[in-house]
């Protein structure tokens, strides 16, 4: 496996396989790698020839008050599973070399990126979007895998791909669970052995919605409201938001005729949780 930290390095690695008639699929991560990033890592290595994971932890994505100083770091741990998973390169760009000094041009996606998430977190998607936007121009990537865990992420950044005609393919991957069904992330670091036994709650949630759906209950009020009755048996919880969207527009939807959206976002201690489930597709 190849390190690599520098941007022209990793640019002309990405043109001389490409020139080599191989492909490159990117897994873009911000470390702390777990089983959640591995799955991804697994998808583009059946999809592409050569697999780029790049590690870097993006400081505009995150808000005033947020967790950058905090974000949990694993270079070495990183490293091993790169390897382990057969990873051409890892390439780990310093801050300083992607943003330098005086930078003032970003990304914005302004639709897609408006609610859920980017309701609490203003500048976050431009962040992501600047970022990604970035990476790709960097390692010239065909295919791009991320995770459904961040649905709405995963959304904007197929809109960006459009509407820019980034020539990459966005491939989307299921959300890998711990035993009890709580999504891995690598903010669950964060949670006390307390919490993390009631995070399954979001889990819970979003099955009892299911449940409901399968059995032929199509308005989102009675769906959230099941969801939002089993979260207040969560003291601990503190409910950010429950939102069935429209998959496509991510607008908020009275009853589920096309494929939906079921997102939510909890807070436990000073773990800031998401999770989602797409109803009305074989997905
Ligand atoms: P990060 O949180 O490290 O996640 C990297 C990728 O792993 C994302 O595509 C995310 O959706 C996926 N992922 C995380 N947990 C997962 C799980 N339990 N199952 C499946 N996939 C999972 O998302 C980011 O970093 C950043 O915003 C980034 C896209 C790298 C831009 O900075």
């Amino acid at each position: 496996m190849k390190i690599i930290t520098g941007i022209e390095e990793m640019r002309s690695e990405s043109t001389r396989q490409r020139a080599a008639g191989r492909t490159v699929a990117l897994v873009p991560t911000m470390g702390a790698l777990h089983d959640g990033h591995r799955s991804l890592i697994r998808k583009a290595r059946e999809l592409a020839d050569r697999v780029v994971v790049s590690v870097f932890v993006n400081p505009i994505q995150f808000g005033a008050g947020e967790d950058l100083a905090a974000y949990p770091a694993d270079v070495h741990g990183d490293r091993d599973l790169c390897e382990a998973e057969g990873v051409a390169v890892f390439f780990q760009p310093s801050g300083a070399g992607m943003y330098q000094a005086g930078h003032s041009t970003y990304v914005a996606e302004e639709d897609l990126s408006r609610g859920l998430c980017g309701k609490s977190r203003p500048g976050h998607f431009r962040g992501v979007t600047t970022v990604v936007a970035k990476l790709f121009n960097i390692v010239l990537p065909d295919l791009a895998v991320f995770g459904r865990k961040d649905a709405q992420q995963a959304r904007v950044i197929e809109r960006m791909v459009r509407d820019l005609n980034f020539p990459v393919r966005i491939v989307v991957a299921p959300t890998v669970r711990e035993p009890d069904g709580l999504a891995m992330s690598s903010r669950n670091a964060y949670l006390s052995a307390g919490e993390r036994r009631r995070a399954a709650c979001l889990h819970e949630a979003l099955n009892a919605a299911k449940g409901l759906y399968a059995r032929g209950v199509r308005e989102t009020d009675a769906l959230k409201g099941k969801m939002l009755e089993l979260l207040a048996g969560q003291p601990a919880a503190e409910v950010e938001y429950v939102e069935i969207v429209d998959y496509e527009s991510l607008k908020p939807v009275s009853e589920i005729r096309a494929p939906a959206l079921i997102a939510l976002c909890v807070r436990f201690g000073r773990a800031r949780l998401i999770d989602n489930t797409v109803l009305g597709t074989s997905d």
